[in-house]
């Protein structure tokens, strides 16, 4: 399998939107079409693709950092091409575009629902880290 792995394009929003959803990666409280819209091409945030030479997308990461660390998100192959290394092969990239920007450190979160990924991440050199994760929402929203 030969892939081409760039950042997303704005007509890239459809097809990225379907996989992250055929994926199970979305939830009721995050829009991933704004998510989309907000970390693709940004300052320190892009949304990488990998196509397959008709063109069509096949897997996506969206990567960032906040001046410190890095951070992966939306970690995702289309389900017919999982187990293939397409997976390894995004995760890689993202981690190339953290390092060309001075990031030293790649981190993301897991869901508890979908803790069977963990092993994914271990194969790549990821270790879980302890820590505990707080959050707020500082939209208004209750
Ligand atoms: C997780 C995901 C991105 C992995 O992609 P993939 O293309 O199947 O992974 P790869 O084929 O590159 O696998 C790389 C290594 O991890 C292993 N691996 C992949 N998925 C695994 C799993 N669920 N459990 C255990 N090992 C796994 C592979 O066997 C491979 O090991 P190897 O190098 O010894 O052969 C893909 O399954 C997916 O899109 N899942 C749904 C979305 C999701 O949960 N994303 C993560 C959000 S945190």
């Amino acid at each position: 399998m030969t892939l081409t792995i760039g950042p997303a394009a704005e007509a890239d929003e459809r097809a990225v939107v379907y996989l992250w959803r055929a994926c199970g990666l979305t939830v009721p409280y995050n829009d991933p079409a704004t998510d989309f819209r907000f970390a693709r091409g940004g300052a320190s945030s892009e949304v990488l693709v990998a196509r397959l030479e008709c063109g069509r997308v096949c897997a996506t990461a969206m990567v960032g950092h906040d001046g410190h660390r890095g951070w992966l998100y939306y970690v995702a192959v289309d389900p017919m091409l999982q187990r293939q290394g397409v997976g390894a092969e995004i995760v890689g990239a993202a981690e190339a575009w953290l390092k060309a920007r001075g990031v030293v450190k790649a981190q993301l979160l897991v869901r508890e629902t979908n803790t069977a990924v963990v092993a994914f991440y271990e194969k790549l050199g990821f270790e879980v880290a302890p820590r505990v994760v707080m959050a707020k929402w500082i939209d208004g929203r209750d």
